[in-house]
């Protein structure tokens, strides 16, 4: 892998920004075994050819029926500061007994990433794709979301918690009751480099099965 290093602060010199660029050169299979979250993330938020590419990736997930049932939304800015407040609110609605400080914890939460992708599945009744198939589409369309980010030289992590289940907070993204918020990824320029987690090695989950 071939990645031009890039700095969290931009700089202040057009050419030498536009040479900062992402520009990572990587096959699909180191992108594929590469790949890993990183919560660590500040400024510049991914830029719009990339967010374009995050989401043409998310448009090609395997889709049962071709329901695509796959949502995403952009929260970027100040309107961080609203899902923050949703997610405090969604917090005091599960513990109602939560102090002020975790109150104000769950509201800055949505502030530790510059962009925050929320993917939702929108479930349709279908006779031949049950519900799981549809909220599995939409967890493909979140990784190739994490994907696209990681091959253009952004990082993200994809979380979920209490808020993620929240009726109020999910019908703020348009999802009903029968909906699912598949997860909110927060997403930007990594600060340090993605923890090294232990892989399962493949003979710990694969097998061969002859019947
Ligand atoms: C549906 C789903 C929900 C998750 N929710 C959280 C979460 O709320 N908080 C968290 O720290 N990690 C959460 N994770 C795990 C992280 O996204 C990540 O996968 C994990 O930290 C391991 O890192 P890796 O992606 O590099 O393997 C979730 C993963 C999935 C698939």
């Amino acid at each position: 892998m071939n990645h031009v290093p890039r700095t969290a602060q931009p700089s202040t010199n057009r050419l030498q920004r536009a040479y900062e660029k992402p520009r990572i050169h990587m096959n699909a299979i180191e992108l594929l075994t590469t790949r890993a979250s990183q919560g660590k993330l500040s400024e510049p938020a991914p830029d719009d050819e990339t967010i374009r590419l995050a989401l043409e990736a998310a448009a090609r997930v395997p889709d049962h029926a071709g329901l695509r049932p796959y949502r995403v939304h952009l929260v970027r800015g100040a309107a961080r500061e609203r899902l923050g407040e949703l997610m405090a609110q969604a917090l005091r609605r599960e513990q109602p007994q939560a102090t002020v400080d975790e109150l104000a914890k769950a509201r800055s939460k949505a502030l530790r990433a510059p962009m925050v992708i929320v993917v939702g599945a929108v479930i349709r009744p279908h006779i031949k794709v049950p519900e799981i198939e549809q909220v599995l589409a939409a967890g493909a369309a979140a990784h190739a979301i994490l994907l696209a980010l990681h091959a253009r030289g952004y990082a993200g992590i994809w979380r979920t918690g209490g808020p993620a289940y929240d009726p109020d907070l999910k019908r703020a993204f348009g999802l009903g009751e029968h909906d699912a918020l598949v997860g909110f990824i927060y997403a930007g320029t990594p600060t340090a480099p993605a923890p090294r987690l232990t892989r399962a090695t493949p003979p710990e989950f694969a097998s061969e099965w002859n019947g």
